[in-house]
């Protein structure tokens, strides 16, 4: 086995971003936003790590150095022990089918000008035509969808069913982790149980690692082994979901989680899950 190998999937070393704005006057100095500072975690294959904190806090700044779509200003982003920001271009682009990312808005995420195929077959590499319309239909499958939704167009669909769309995307490259930014915050509430029921089934099934982004305990409590506060682009407490809930140790994550619904409280809440609903075979509409 090499090095690399035995390498957790994610290792985010000691990361910070910083952001000049422009200056206020001539005299002063350009403002700078620390939007993340000394932020460091691990993440294994097939584990889930939620990230919750306020707006603001910098949890999207993190995923987009996570995907390398930003340089960091300090610090080291590992994927599977290779340093993604130091990583030649073409060695990048290979390594970003074992990453893929689901975004808030499955509005704004797809083209509305092209076809579901179109969309979901876009992170594939070159390959034959009948074969990327065999791993279209099977990433359609896989999130509860129809082989001849790929004909269709986004505005055809409900917005939990974009973004299965989204997620088929996603899934389509079969990669060892999906970075989830806020994914089910746009959609209604009764939809949204059933998109993360969809996520925990894909990683129960394909062995999928999530970094998964909320502003919301409750949805993070649901699908996490374990989650990191974020506060003011730093991690201030991280723990398993149970602990941070009974016993939190920070004043923030307190804060957090007294702005969560109690179990049982309320019949229509999100901490609960649909009696055997499956996700896979009943999709919104
Ligand atoms: N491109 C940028 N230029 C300047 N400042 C930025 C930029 N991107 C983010 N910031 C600042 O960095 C900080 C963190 O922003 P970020 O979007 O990461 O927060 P967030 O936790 O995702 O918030 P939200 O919950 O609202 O999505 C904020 O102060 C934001 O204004
Ligand atoms: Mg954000």
């Amino acid at each position: 086995m090499t090095a690399a190998s035995e390498a957790p999937l994610l290792q985010v070393e000691n990361l910070a971003k910083h952001y000049r704005l422009p200056r206020e006057s001539l005299l002063a100095p350009p403002p700078v936003v620390h939007a993340l500072e000394g932020v460091s975690f691990t993440l294994q294959a097939g584990r889930s790590l939620g990230i919750v904190g306020e707006s603001g806090s910098g949890k999207s700044t993190l995923a987009r150095l996570v995907m390398a779509l930003e340089a960091p200003t300090a610090g080291r982003v590992l994927m599977a022990g290779r340093d993604l920001h130091r990583l030649p271009r073409a060695a990048l682009r290979a390594a970003r089918r074992e990453f893929q990312m689901v975004f808030q808005d499955p509005y704004g995420s797809l083209d509305p000008r092209q076809r579901v195929a179109r969309i979901v077959a876009e992170p594939l590499p070159r390959m034959a035509q009948a074969e990327r319309r065999r791993r279209v239909g099977e990433a359609l499958d896989a999130v509860g969808l129809r082989a001849a939704d790929a004909d269709k167009y986004p505005h055809e669909f409900s917005g939990g069913q974009r973004q299965r769309i989204a997620i088929a995307r996603a899934l389509i490259t079969r990669p060892q982790l999906i970075v989830a930014d806020e994914p089910v915050s746009a959609l209604d509430v009764s939809v949204q149980a059933q998109v993360l029921n969809l996520m925990q089934d894909l990683r129960r099934e394909f062995g999928i690692a999530y970094l998964f982004i909320s502003h919301d305990l409750a949805v993070v409590n649901h699908v996490c082994d374990e989650v990191a506060v974020m506060q003011a682009g730093r991690i201030v407490e991280q723990g398993p979901p149970e602990r941070l809930f009974l016993a939190p140790q920070h004043p923030y994550t307190q804060t957090l989680d007294s702005a969560v619904p109690q179990a049982g409280a309320d019949p229509g809440q999100r901490r609960q899950r649909p009696a055997g609903a499956s996700s896979r075979v009943a999709p919104d509409s």
